[in-house]
């Protein structure tokens, strides 16, 4: 058994509860891929939904696999997304991001009636902290906020990839940051939205309502 079995598994699970007529959110990463391929497949055996994705990437994915994706612009609510997780601890908070989608996946979660994480068990952590919270920055800004995150006790690194700054779907810049004294997490995810130039952050503490994580081929299912 693989991880890569393991994150087959958990979004296969978490694929049951995608229902006929659902418009669903689908996250963006690795696991999330299982996801698509497993949608896929039940679409055409019939299943209809309508998708909306949280990446550029996860949208030619999903459309190259058959499933309908439309915008998200005019929608106001949907009623499921699914997505990985860089971390998650027992209360079903997570880190999210390393793929750099944070800011979509937030506005789907967040429009979402029911969000499920979807993981393998290395991603599972009695406390964040390890993982660097991504954080979206206006290009601009980069400096300023770094500074600004340095002045809450981050250790904040530009993403660069290729020897060049990373660049979000939104042409935006990624600061990864670690926060050594582990601090109050609502605290910090209110200070980060507060940073002029910050445009979103990986901190997803109350969106996730469920996760499935599959740990040496055993699924399990948490629940808020
Ligand atoms: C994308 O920006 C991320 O939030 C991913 O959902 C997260 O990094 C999990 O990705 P994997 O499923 O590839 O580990």
């Amino acid at each position: 058994m693989t991880v890569q079995d393991d994150k087959r598994a958990a979004a296969w699970a978490a694929a049951e509860e995608v229902t006929d007529g659902m418009v669903v959110g689908l996250g963006t990463g690795s696991t999330a891929a299982f996801l698509i391929a497993r949608l896929a497949d039940r679409v055409s055996g019939g299943l209809r939904i309508t998708a909306v994705a949280t990446s550029l990437a996860t949208e030619r994915a999903a459309r190259d696999a058959g499933i309908m994706v439309v915008a998200f612009d005019d929608l106001a609510e949907i009623d499921l997304a699914i997505d990985g997780v860089d971390e998650i601890d027992p209360q079903l908070r997570a880190v999210k991001g390393a793929g750099g989608a944070m800011l979509r996946e937030k506005i789907i979660a967040a429009a979402a009636r029911r969000m499920i994480a979807i993981a393998d068990g290395s991603k599972r952590v009695a406390v964040l902290g390890a993982a660097p919270v991504p954080i979206e920055v206006l290009p601009l800004a980069r400096a300023f906020v770094a500074a600004q995150l340095e002045s809450l006790g981050g250790s904040a690194r530009l993403r660069v990839i290729e020897g060049r700054s990373y660049r979000t779907d939104q042409d935006n810049a990624v600061l990864d940051c670690v926060f050594p004294d582990r601090p109050d997490l609502a605290a910090l995810a209110t200070q980060l939205s507060q940073i002029p130039g910050v445009l979103g952050h990986g901190l997803f503490l109350s969106e996730i309502d469920c996760a499935y994580i599959s740990a040496a081929g055993v699924v399990t299912r948490l629940d808020r």
